[in-house]
């Protein structure tokens, strides 16, 4: 964790988000293959999930959310300073999600650019905005996280594929001008050693004139035993560093708003922190594990539904592939979704 004391403060100014229209629930899934909404809603909290259909893609996603967002942050495209995309489900490697949101937004030639950090996405972009705004570099930024992970699931996989749902988060943040920091701690980190517990290989094949290969499908891969062990063992650990850091106990905080991967691992964060359920903001049931989206989703959503009130303070936390995981705990001021 760097020293938060020499850096300018940040201000998170605006949060949005997107959803894809189409729902399906775990009775559909039941036509794909030998499953029962009873087994997925019992072992992961998910009652359906939102997919893209036709071309819609992660970037439309990502754009519609972070119109959202600047429109709450009472920001014009023009005036930001720089975009980053947070994404493990982006259509294209290159040009990247930030690079085609900027000339949607028709933002000018600002730098754009895309992290994979999987589902910690839009935590590590929290802490890289805030090092490019507490040194200085830039003033407003723009975080996308946005995933369309429907495009990549094996579809006759159902260990894997009744996980996961598409949809955007957004966030504007700023430098603070009133001097008051929203970030009251933040910690990311990830262990690449043990990186295959959940992977997406791009394996793609060797030139012809090397060998004759043939071409491998691209799909999410997970180990569920080992990621769920892992995240309920990291996540309560990482909260109370940032506790610490943050001088605050468990019950001065307002809200957890942690990533939707599985109900069970909710509660077993809830659990540790001795939270009631009004405290902890979970809504997979209807969008199950929409990576890096989740988060801001969940933040955005529970404002518009009136779960979280404003202004207060939150957990967020997020884990993933690579194995990445961060938390932060933030200031939610009024107005920002
Ligand atoms: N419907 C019905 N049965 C299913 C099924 C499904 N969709 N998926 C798996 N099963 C079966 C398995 O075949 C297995 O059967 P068997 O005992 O006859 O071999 C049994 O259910 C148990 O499977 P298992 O994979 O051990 O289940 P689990 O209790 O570990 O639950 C997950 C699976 C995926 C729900 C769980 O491991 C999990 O949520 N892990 C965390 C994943 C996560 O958060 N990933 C995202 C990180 S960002």
């Amino acid at each position: 964790m760097s020293n938060k004391n020499k850096l300018i403060p940040l201000k998170i100014s605006g949060v949005g988000y997107c959803v894809p229209e189409t729902v399906i629930t775990n009775d559909d899934l039941t036509k794909l293959y030998d499953t029962s909404d009873e087994w997925i809603y019992t072992r992961t909290g998910i009652r359906e999930r939102r997919f893209v259909s036709g071309e819609e893609n992660a970037i439309d996603l990502g754009y519609k959310a972070a119109l959202n967002a600047i429109k709450k942050a009472n920001v014009k495209p023009e005036e930001l300073d720089l975009i980053i995309a947070a994404s493990s489900a982006p259509p294209n490697l290159y040009p990247s999600i930030a690079c085609r949101i900027q000339e949607k937004l028709g933002a000018g030639k600002i730098p754009a650019f895309d992290i994979t950090a999987a589902c910690s996405g839009l935590i590590y972009t929290l802490e890289m905005a805030r090092a490019y705004i507490g040194a200085g570099l830039y003033k407003k930024i723009l975080l996308v996280a946005t995933d369309n992970n429907s495009r990549l699931c094996d579809w006759t996989d159902r260990g894997v594929s009744i996980l996961f749902g598409d949809g955007a988060g957004a966030m504007v943040v700023e430098e603070a001008e009133d001097g008051v920091d929203d970030i009251l701690a933040i910690n990311i980190k990830a262990d690449g050693s043990i990186g295959e517990y959940l992977t997406l290989p791009l394996t793609g094949q060797n030139c012809p004139l090397v060998e004759p290969c043939e071409e491998k499908p691209v799909h999410i891969k997970m180990n569920g035993k080992e990621v769920y062990k892992f995240a309920v063992r990291i996540i309560p650990e990482y909260i109370d560093k940032c506790l610490e850091a943050a001088n605050m106990k468990a019950e001065e905080v307002d809200y957890l708003i942690p990533h939707q991967a599985n109900q069970r691992i909710i509660e077993a964060i809830q659990q540790r922190l001795g939270y009631s359920d009004n405290k902890v903001i979970s809504n997979i049931k209807y969008y199950g594990n929409t990576s890096a989206a989740s988060v801001p989703i969940a933040l955005a959503e529970g404002v518009e539904k009136g779960k979280i009130k404003l202004p207060s303070t939150a957990i967020l936390c997020g884990f993933g592939a690579g194995m990445t995981w961060g938390v932060a705990i933030v200031r939610l001021r009024e107005g920002i979704c």
